[in-house]
């Protein structure tokens, strides 16, 4: 299975176009490596690759990556999209795809009802693009040699979506996360996830590389940062560190990759002389960047 972090960053990317914290402008200075939105690109055949979520950035993800340029004067290796949350950073890079070319849409009939919404997605010609409903723990097969199996994951609706009080870890079909398999090898993709109960971290024991949500490193970082009042919870989203974190939470998880991404421009883990980098490392975690390669 080839594995292509197409873009490490959570929404908004490094730098975020109205941000000017410490990590946007190291980013501006070219002392941090830019970061791309939130999408996965995955083969078992170099040929045909199915993409896990279509960030706004999708246009210019694709020329980087060679693999997902056109083969022929019009067409993709793409064959499909699998989305995760209906998230802007997850669904904006759709509205690229237009343009006449064939690829199927997979996600589940929530998120899907979200896009049927917003009638702007029907510029992705029906006859074309096909919408396939995922149903949760049911396998199916977005391109040749691949089949996915999507799981809830604690979660909220998309900012866009949200009430007054939005519940923030909701398990049903608004957050998923994705177990993909060759039938030699096991990637697990959960970019989005509230909360790490036990049944999750049993869920995940079984993979050979994990590309996990390192939005944010702690659970105030807006605040610290000065950059917002949300928090890491309130925005659906785990913080690494703490004792429920995903560092502490997933340490059991040893004979597997782990690798953040969906990485917010706020992490000071995206400090390469930072202690917070250290640690992630020393605790056998990648700090995923865009254009990261993984041959399972
Ligand atoms: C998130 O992951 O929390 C969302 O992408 C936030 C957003 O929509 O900007
Ligand atoms: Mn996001
Ligand atoms: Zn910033």
């Amino acid at each position: 299975m080839l594995v292509t972090v197409l873009g490490a960053g959570a929404g908004g990317g490094l730098p975020q176009w109205n941000c000017a914290c410490r990590n946007c402008e190291s980013a501006r200075a070219g002392l941090l490596p830019r970061m791309t939105q939130s999408s996965v690109a995955v083969s078992s055949n170099g040929v045909d690759w199915v993409v896990l979520n279509a960030s706004p950035d999708i246009r210019d993800q694709i020329e980087h990556c060679q693999a997902l340029r056109p083969p022929a004067l019009r067409g993709s290796p793409i064959r499909g999209v699998v989305l995760t949350n209906a998230d802007v950073d997850h669904v904006a890079g759709l509205l690229t795809l237009r343009e006449k070319t064939p690829f199927a849409i997979h996600a589940t009939a929530e998120t899907l009802s979200v896009l049927a919404a917003n009638t702007v997605f029907g510029v992705l010609d029906p006859a074309l693009v096909d919408r396939r409903a995922i149903t949760l723990g049911a396998a199916f097969s977005p391109v040749d040699g691949l089949t996915v199996t999507a799981f809830a994951v604690p979660g909220k609706v998309a900012l866009y979506l949200e009430g007054a009080a939005p519940e923030t870890k909701m398990i049903g079909e608004q957050t998923i996360a994705l177990g993909i398999s060759d039938g030699v090898s096991r990637l697990y993709y959960v970019p989005g996830c509230a909360d790490i109960p036990d049944w999750l971290v049993e869920k995940l024991s079984d993979g050979d590389l994990l590309l996990f949500d390192g939005t944010v490193w702690a659970d105030d970082e807006m605040a610290v940062t000065g950059t917002g009042g949300k928090t890491g919870g309130r925005m659906g989203h785990i913080a690494m560190s703490g004792d429920t974190g995903s560092l502490a939470r997933l340490a059991s998880l040893k004979d597997c990759r782990k690798v953040y991404v969906h990485i917010n421009n706020t992490n000071p883990v995206l400090q390469p002389d930072g202690p917070e980098r250290a640690e992630v490392s020393a605790l056998g975690w990648t700090v995923a960047h865009d254009g990261l390669e993984f041959r399972l």
